[in-house]
């Protein structure tokens, strides 16, 4: 990483910088924004097509937001705010959610009936409706979709009853290629792929291999598999471990030790208990010191969370009186583990669209955001009418209302058996504007990452790193960035100033 000369300069001073400090210098530039390669990592192993985490908080992130995330190229991190289920629940809609090659479907019996098979289907999250159909002696015998669901009007009858026997199979080992002309040929939604005994050996769903082959899938976050990639977050000690055990029998793509001071001994030794366990890349935070993100790395870490203080919900810098401001935070972490080629996820502060390539010409890999995707119609929670607007509920982990709730917030904040009027709250709650769809959002935030590194002249975020230089600016110059001197009139979709 290169020197960046106005942050290494406040750092030798003992000055920490932060967002709003600084504004990047514009430099020679080839590359047309929309050109740019905006491909990063969250951890080791696992890719972004867009540098954009959702954060592990219960206002923001469940399977809705983390579905419409990856499909735009990021990852959501499932909150711990939920009981082992529920987490697990979360992180297998994500999982089932899209398909190439189902390569164990879900199969019910004939002899079940529809009432215990929709109460299984809503215990277990499937978000899919079609089931292939056995007899006990496991061979293929029909199949159920949507629509016998829809038009069943008596629960009680067995899925023989309602199944379609008019199936198209083909045999086990046939390509998507083949799937995808037979189904669209046979006009079939579904198509299992059975052996010489009719036993099930996959199955092709036609709306997700369409998806793959007419490439409108391109941008999508997927494994190897072609499943959407997911994260979920746990605390630390004996049911941190427990809750690893589930997510990774779920197929969770990364485990994010999620907590208010990572650079201590119960995060250590909970990483420690993880990768001995599991082959699951593990991103552990949250800390703002080189030496701290220094120790995480060389104990394992396949990516560093970095972040105390900064969120727009936190009070942990007034109430306890310690944390970093951000940007110094994020390049003193790069730096020191920049031997050990993990990505540096920049956890919270960031307000604009802007603030995403100032945090990673920072030397951040990718930006975890709360409130700029809270408030969004994919995050939890209904929307709230009030002063003539539309508003959706946002809350810090360590707000009292989060601790009170749930003991993994109180644990976060070191805080697990405290009664509940001895809570000592780091973050607040309230309310954020509605900001519509996620993908209209998130558009804005790419592009105007998109924008900054066109105008550094970075064709990748790589570049971005090495290339952006910074101007500290003044209190004048922060005021002459911001529109001034006009009353605005009309809302901007990326733009709205609160002094
Ligand atoms: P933003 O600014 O994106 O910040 O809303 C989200 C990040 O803030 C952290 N977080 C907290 N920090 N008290 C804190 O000090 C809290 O109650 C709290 N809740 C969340 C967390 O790292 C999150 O990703």
């Amino acid at each position: 990483m290169e020197l960046k000369f106005i942050l290494e300069k406040a750092a030798n001073e003992g000055l920490a910088l932060t967002f709003d400090d600084v504004r990047l210098q514009t430099g020679y530039s080839k590359v047309m924004p929309d050109d740019v390669n905006v491909e990063s990592r969250f951890s080791r192993n696992v890719k972004l097509k867009i540098p954009i985490v959702s954060a592990a908080m219960d206002t923001v992130s469940e399977s809705k937001l983390a579905i419409e995330l990856a499909k735009l190229g990021g990852i959501g991190v499932i909150h711990r705010s939920l009981s082992i289920k529920d987490q697990v629940f979360h992180v297998k809609r994500v999982k089932h959610h899209l398909n190439g090659l189902v390569e164990k479907p879900i199969c019910v019996y004939e002899d079940e009936n529809i009432s215990s098979i929709i109460t299984k289907r809503e215990e277990k999250g499937y978000a899919f409706n079609s089931f292939p159909v056995l007899n006990r002696e496991e061979k293929l015998v029909g199949i159920i979709s949507s629509n016998d669901f829809e038009f069943c009007g008596d629960s009680s009858l067995t899925a023989k009853d309602i199944m379609s026997t008019e199936l198209l199979t083909a045999q086990e080992g046939l390509s998507l290629d083949n799937a995808y002309h037979l189904m669209q040929k046979e006009k079939k939604k579904v198509l299992p792929l059975v052996n010489q005994n009719m036993e099930i050996k996959g199955m092709y769903v036609f709306s997700d291999v369409k998806r793959i082959k007419t490439r409108s899938a391109e941008n999508y976050n997927v494994d190897n598999k072609g499943q959407l990639r997911v994260a979920a977050a746990v605390g630390t000690g004996d049911e941190a471990i427990e809750r690893a055990d589930a997510l990774c029998d779920a197929n969770v793509d990364v485990i994010v030790i999620d907590t208010a001071h990572g650079d201590s001994e119960s995060v250590l030794q909970t990483l420690k208990e993880i990768k001995e366990k599991h082959e699951v890349d593990v991103v552990v935070g949250n800390v703002s010191i080189g030496e701290s993100a220094r120790r995480l790395a060389e104990a394992g870490a396949d990516g560093i969370k970095i972040g105390q203080g900064p969120g727009s919900i936190c009070t942990t810098r007034i109430i306890a009186g310690i944390g970093r401001p951000q940007l110094s935070a994020i390049y003193d972490c790069a730096k020191a583990v920049e031997k050990f080629d993990i990505p540096i996820c920049a956890d919270g502060g960031l307000r604009v669209s802007g603030d995403i390539p100032i945090a990673i010409a920072a030397g951040a890999d990718c930006v975890m955001m709360g409130s700029m995707l809270a408030g969004t119609e994919e995050s939890p929670g209904n929307i709230i009418f009030s002063q003539g607007r539309q508003w959706k509920g946002y809350r810090g982990m360590g707000s009292l209302g989060a601790m009170e709730k749930n003991k993994s917030s109180r644990e976060r904040y070191l805080q697990k058996d405290e009664e509940k009027n001895k809570l000592i709250p780091e973050g607040v709650e309230g309310l954020v504007p509605y900001k519509g769809k996620l993908k209209d959002v998130v558009f804005q935030y790419v592009g105007g990452l998109r924008r900054g590194m066109g105008y550094v002249g970075a064709a990748s975020i790589k570049e971005l790193k090495e290339k952006g230089q910074f101007d500290r600016i003044t209190s004048a110059g922060f005021s002459e960035s911001h529109p001034h001197d006009i009353e605005v009139t009309i809302d901007s979709p990326n733009y709205s100033f609160k002094k």
